[in-house]
């Protein structure tokens, strides 16, 4: 359940307040009925209609996961559990799927929306949206090892990747990571190539999106406001 008005400024086509003036001007129905109380609960089932115009039934869903280690990025593969399985039973027809993928080992931030055409912008090779990794390997990184992703580092099977950003933690084991395209494996295949294999990921950061510390592993929550707008100007 959510508040009505966050409910359609979560669709990206109206503010908050834009929102709010709308229902309270009479031009918001909630099962055929006009409601005029921007706080009202809604499922995310509910016909919410402006201007007579349905927003669709549940409308575009905008939700950030905390993806935990052993479920997959996809909407069914058979014999495995999926993000979605992590989801309710109101968020199973709603048409959501996760707008890229993390390797099934990889945790973090993993957004899931069924707004395809978003989700096309966002992960579109000419856009280079920002992706942030906190990274874990087993060796220790340098600034040899900064220097060789700053300049595009050369996979195993030759591919030259885009220049990325690494920042090694104080004693080298970790660091963060910011590449902006998402090559197959890409974190593991770099620091791979780099000799210092990957023993643990985490995705932090995606686009304007910052992983929500306070979501437990596996826990998720809509995206506010204001992070749905900055995802329509990323
Ligand atoms: N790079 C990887 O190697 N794995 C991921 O899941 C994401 C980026």
């Amino acid at each position: 359940m959510e508040r009505l008005d966050k409910r359609l400024a979560n669709t990206g086509r109206w503010s908050r307040k834009e929102a709010r003036e709308l229902i309270r001007g009479g031009r918001v129905a909630v099962g055929g009925e006009v409601c005029r109380a921007p706080e009202t609960k809604v499922g995310l089932d509910a016909a919410v209609a402006v201007d007579e115009a349905l927003i669709g039934g549940g409308g575009p869903v905008y939700l950030m996961l905390n993806k935990p280690a052993g479920v997959v990025s996809s909407t069914d593969e058979p014999g495995k559990r999926t993000v979605l399985d992590l989801l309710g039973e109101a968020y199973q027809n709603l048409g959501l799927f996760p707008a890229g993928r993390l390797d099934q080992d990889t945790e973090g931030l993993l957004l899931l929306t069924n707004d395809g055409p978003l989700a096309h912008r966002l992960l579109s090779p000419k856009r280079h949206v920002d992706k942030v990794y906190y990274v874990e390997v087993d060796g220790v990184l340098d600034e040899g090892d900064a220097e060789a992703v700053r300049q595009g580092v050369k996979l195993a099977d030759g591919y030259v990747c885009l220049p990325g950003e690494l920042e090694p933690l104080p004693g080298g084991r970790a660091a963060h990571m910011t590449l902006r395209e998402g090559k197959y494996h890409q974190v593991k295949r770099m620091l791979a190539a780099r000799g210092k294999p990957v023993i643990y990921l985490r995705r932090v950061r995606f686009g304007p999106l910052i992983l929500d510390e306070s979501l437990p592993k596996g826990g998720w929550r809509a995206l506010t406001e204001e992070e749905t707008q900055a995802l329509f100007r990323q």
